[in-house]
Parts: C-alpha cells; sequence; structure tokens
C-alpha cells in the first residue's frame, strides 16, 4: 500500500535542508516497505547539500536509520511484517569478485544505486508527482522508506531504534576502521583526526581493540571532551593553519602506529601519513570533495615501510558487523546512549544539520 510521509530534503544545494511530505510506493521485487524509527544525522548527508558529495537534488537524506518492516515485496525471504531493521548504504551485487571475496563495500557495481533503488528505479515521489532520488539506495531520513533487502540488516527488536541507528553508519565506519581495515593491535598507539560522529567511534573501537594510547585531535575543544568519555588517553586541540604532526610526534615518542582521519581533507590526511611512525598505518575514512588530493614525501614509502590507505563503511560485511556491533553494546563494551547529544523531531531537521555544522553533537538522532 502506497503511504504519505513526511521526510528531509534537499532541494537545492547549499540551501538548508527541507521537511516535504513525500509518497512512498509499495515494494516491488526483492524489496521491503519500513516505518523508520530513527535517523543518525551524518557528516556525508550534509556533504550531499553542498555538492561534496555528488548526488544532484531534490534528494532525501539519511543512510543512517532503524525501524520496522510493514510490507514486504515479492520473492522477499528472511523478512517479515514486524521485523526490527538497520539500514546499509552499500550497494552489493553479491557476484563480483570483491563480493565474492568478503569485501562487498568494493563491490564493482557499487555506482549502480548511488541514487536510485538497486534496480535503478524509485519508489518516491514529491507532492506533484515528480520522481525524488535517494541517498545511497536508502532515503531513510523519512517516516517511510521501501528499501532493498540487500540495504537491510535484521536486528534485535530489544535495542532501541535510536541506538540501532547509529550502527547503520558512525559506529560501522569507525568501530570497522580499527577493527577490519586496520586491525589494530593490543598496546599500539592510535591518532584520530576529528571527533564527531566517526571518529568518536575510531576512538572507542581502539579501546575495545586495546590500544595503549589514543590521542584524539580536533578543532573544537567540546569534541576533545567527548572524546576523553569514549577513551581518548590524551587529547591535542587543531589550531588553524598548525601542523599537529610534530607535536603527535613528540606526545608519542616518535609518532602513532595508526592515524586515522576522519575529517574529509587532503591536508589532514596528509598530516595524519606524516605523523605515524616508521612502519606505521594512516587511514583515511574523511570524504573529501571530488577535486580534492594528498600527498606524502615518496622516499618515506620504501625507508620507512609506512602506508597510507583508505576505509569504506569501516570494511564492512552489514550481515556480520551490524550484530557484533549491536553485541559490544549489549555486552556493555560499546558506547551508543553516549552518542546521541541530541534528539530531534522531523520538523526540526534543519536544526540538526545547523547543530552538525557548528559541531555541537557526537551525533544527532532525528526520531519519527
Ligand atoms: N569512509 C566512510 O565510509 C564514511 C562514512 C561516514 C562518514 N564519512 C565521512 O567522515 C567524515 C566525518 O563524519 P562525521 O559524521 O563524524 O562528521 P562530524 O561533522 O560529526 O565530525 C567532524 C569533526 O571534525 C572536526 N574537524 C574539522 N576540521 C578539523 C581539523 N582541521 N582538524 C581536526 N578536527 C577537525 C570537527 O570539529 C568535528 O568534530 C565526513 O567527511 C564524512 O563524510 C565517511
Ligand atoms: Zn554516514
Ligand atoms: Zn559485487
Amino acid at each position: 500500500m502506497p503511504r504519505t510521509a513526511k521526510a528531509v530534503l534537499c532541494r537545492e544545494l547549499n540551501k538548508p535542508v527541507v521537511v516535504e511530505e513525500i509518497s512512498v510506493d509499495s515494494p516491488k521485487r526483492g524489496e521491503v516497505m519500513v516505518k523508520l524509527g530513527a535517523c543518525g544525522v551524518c557528516h556525508s548527508d550534509l556533504s550531499a547539500t553542498n555538492g561534496t558529495i555528488p548526488m544532484p537534488p531534490p534528494l532525501i537524506l539519511g543512510h543512517e536509520a532503524a525501524g520496522e518492516v510493514v510490507e514486504v515485496g515479492e520473492g522477499v525471504t528472511g523478512f517479515a511484517v514486524g521485523d526490527h531493521v538497520v539500514s546499509s548504504f552499500i550497494y552489493m551485487c553479491g557476484k563480483c569478485r570483491f563480493c565474492a571475496g568478503g569485501r562487498p563495500v568494493l563491490c564493482i557495481e557499487q555506482g549502480k544505486a548511488l541514487t536510485t533503488l538497486p534496480d535503478g528505479t524509485l519508489r518516491t515521489r514529491d507532492a506533484r508527482g515528480n520522481p525524488v532520488s535517494i541517498f545511497s539506495g536508502c532515503g531513510v531520513m523519512a517516516e517511510y522508506a521501501t528499501v532493498h533487502t540487500d540495504n537491510l540488516v535484521k536486528i534485535d527488536p530489544k535495542i532501541p531504534f535510536d541506538r540501532a541507528a547509529l550502527v547503520g553508519c558512525a559506529v560501522t565506519t569507525g568501530v570497522g576502521a580499527v577493527f577490519n581495515t586496520a586491525k589494530v593491535m593490543p598496546g599500539s598507539t592510535v591518532a584520530v583526526f576529528g571527533c564527531g560522529g566517526v571518529g568518536l567511534n575510531v576512538v572507542q573501537g581502539a579501546r575495545i581493540a586495546g590500544a595503549g594510547r589514543i590521542v584524539a585531535i580536533d578543532a573544537n575543544e567540546a569534541k576533545l571532551e567527548m572524546a576523553r568519555r569514549f577513551g581518548a588517553t590524551d587529547v591535542l586541540l587543531a589550531k588553524p593553519g598548525e601542523d599537529a604532526s610534530k607535536a603527535l610526534k613528540k606526545m608519542t615518542g616518535g609518532g602513532p602506529d595508526y592515524a586515522f582521519e576522519c575529517v574529509g581533507s587532503g591536508e589532514l590526511a596528509a598530516t595524519a601519513y606524516r605523523s605515524i611512525i616508521r612502519g606505521g598505518l594512516a587511514v583515511v575514512v574523511g570524504v573529501a570533495k571530488p577535486g580534492d588530493s594528498t600527498s606524502v614525501r615518496t622516499m618515506t614509502l620504501p625507508f620507512e615501510e609506512k602506508t597510507l590507505t583508505g576505509s569504506y563503511f569501516g570494511s564492512c560485511v552489514p550481515r556480520i558487523d551490524f550484530p557484533r556491533m549491536l553485541g559490544l553494546y549489549t555486552g556493555g563494551k560499546l558506547l551508543l546512549d553516549e552518542l546521541i547529544t541530541r534528539r530531534y523531531s522531523i520538523e526540526e531537521a534543519p536544526q540538526a544539520f545547523a547543530d552538525l555544522e557548528s559541531g555541537r553533537n557526537a551525533r544527532g538522532v532525528i526520531l519519527f
């Protein structure tokens, strides 16, 4: 049954998001309709509204949500009405060499469902009946969304929607970068550049992995206080125009073993790379503008065996990693309650984006 729903849209680049009534069509083959309970506001949503992540408007935002299945399309197995689910924003064909090799974030077909469902069509229309694109196969910053089952993971219904939603991006991206991408060793030294929703999860991932020292770096003092709560042992205030790598090297006796860039800047990626000790690993998690680039001193690659790499969605396999993250939460190791600084109604979405931009929140979550 088609439904009308309020949704958060980017109508025009570089303008505040708007809340509109849309219609959501019934699920087709392999899809289900979800009544959303909560959706986190990620910097990547903001990046879609300013062209950093190119997804042309009109676009229904949201890729970090949890909700309940209310309608099931043809051929769907493994999902039933009443199931609780978390969204996953990667396209995985299941057949290419990367999917087959257990690395679905690298799926060769990934570009296919950037702003549509995997079959290239949409179930969403605005009040005038015009189709509206969706963020990365999801578009879940809305009361209802029709989503392909490959973009959903079933979860324990005892976990509240607002906490569960965070696993759909920030948690899996941050903790996954530590566990899956970097495979951080116990006792090692970790530096985290940028302590927003993603960076704070790198911090807590490093804590859970048993890192000995965790240095949090942010331009905002309040974020450093938050980082301490998530497990940072040391903090460093980033000052504009100042190279943090020198202070970091001094602080850690030669540089951290791992550095994570969680802001989205080539310059900061270079700083992260410069700061690591010989044999170290710098991981770029932040998403920079398409034209941005970074550079390394070439000689350091052979002589110091340093590595610069990236991490997309924590190199996760959603069906394995989402339940794993939630298991860490129910086991008391992963902090999710503390990650939500503020909850918003859907009408307050423009405020939620403004608060993200001003750095007020660890994570802001919209409740439906
Ligand atoms: N790789 C992935 O799969 C993936 C997934 C989700 C988000 N992201 C990206 O990760 C980045 C962070 O996302 P978020 O939601 O945590 O954002 P956020 O806005 O919550 O956090 C960014 C943090 O960086 C800090 N910062 C800004 N400039 C800085 C500087 N020069 N030095 C130190 N700190 C600085 C801010 O104060 C803020 O605390 C974004 O680029 C986002 O697009 C990547
Ligand atoms: Zn995200
Ligand atoms: Zn694939």
